[in-house]
């Protein structure tokens, strides 16, 4: 018997295979792209459709999360085409598709759809985006805000991980701190970072709640780039005799595609309200990854 609620499209990606494994497998459809996972439904959302796929006949699902797409900010610079086909194109037929089957969707968006001239961003401040990873986010909400049914946009923050080996921002660094490898880091780009295992309580959270519009998913406290590195190494230190060798510089000495917002720290504040609780603020998630990987 299919017991499936929720629909995890992109459950290959990172934050996707968290979400998966906290709903359990009994509970969720897993869909993957070029990357298979096991007991997964391969699904392409520029050639296929769910309305002629995983929405044919009954299917029992309430919620679907939206976690696909080109998420390289770079990559979508350089190829704005594919990226506007995966992330807007293909995005609203899948919208569609759920919508008419009576599927909840739930999209992750982004901070990116800020442009970063000051902070604190709120639900209620209007978007701006100036890179085009994130004006395609903010087109994908924009369709989703014209709906008249029910729907969820969660804007993530930079999302860090505190599990052992996770290859994200945390574990690079600690990586790059075991090997001595010099770090660059910006001074000047602010964020609020969330620990993948809190986005994943709240999207839930808020799929098992009568939630609806949008919710920003992120940590409680701005945050520079150069500040979470020192966080973290400060909790490192308290495990292993490391020699730091931090470069401090501007994001505007990176080479990227596009230049990034400086400023793109949101207010948690309507999501921990509804929530009844907040988030671990970032020393408390830099302490538990260091512990994770060095205590014994
Ligand atoms: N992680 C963050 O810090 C962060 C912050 C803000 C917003 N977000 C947003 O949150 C969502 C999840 O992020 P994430 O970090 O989990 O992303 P991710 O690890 O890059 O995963 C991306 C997912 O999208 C799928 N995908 C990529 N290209 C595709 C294509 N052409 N057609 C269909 N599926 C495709 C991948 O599937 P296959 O590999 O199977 O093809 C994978 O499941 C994304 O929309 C991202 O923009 C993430």
């Amino acid at each position: 018997m299919n017991h499936a609620r929720f629909l995890i499209v992109g459950a290959s990606g990172y934050v996707g295979s968290h979400l998966r494994a906290a709903l359990g497998r009994e509970f969720s459809i897993a869909t993957y792209n070029r990357t298979p996972i096991s007991g997964g439904v391969h699904f392409d959302p520029v050639t296929m459709r769910l309305s002629g796929t995983i929405l044919r006949g009954a299917h029992g699902l309430t919620h679907a999360f939206l976690l696909y797409g080109m998420s390289n900010i770079d990559e979508c610079a350089r190829n704005p085409e594919l990226a506007h086909e995966i992330n807007v194109g293909s995005l609203k037929r899948v919208i569609d598709d759920l919508v008419a089957a009576g599927v909840v969707p739930v999209f992750a968006s982004s901070d990116a759809v800020f442009d970063g001239s000051r902070g604190m961003w709120t639900e209620e401040d209007a978007v701006n985006p100036v890179l085009t990873y994130g004006r395609h986010k903010a087109r994908g909400e924009q369709y989703l805000n014209q709906k008249s049914c029910p729907w969820l946009i969660v804007r993530l923050a930079k999302v860090v991980s505190t599990a052992p080996g996770s290859v994200d921002m945390l574990g690079d660094w600690m990586t790059q701190l075991e090997t001595g490898t010099p770090i660059r880091c910006a001074y000047d780009q602010v964020f609020s970072p969330v620990d993948v295992d809190d986005v994943v309580r709240a999207l839930i959270r808020l799929s098992e709640g009568s939630f609806s519009g949008i919710y920003h998913v992120c940590g409680p406290e701005p945050v520079t780039r150069l500040e979470l590195l020192k966080m973290l190494v400060d909790e490192v230190h308290k495990y292993r005799d490391v020699s730091a060798q931090i470069v401090p510089c501007s994001i505007r000495d990176f080479d990227f595609a596009e230049p990034r917002p400086l400023n793109t720290s949101m207010s948690p504040r309507k999501l921990y309200a509804g929530l009844g609780g907040g988030f671990d603020d970032m020393s408390v998630v830099c302490a538990r990854a260091a512990a994770q990987r060095y205590a014994r």
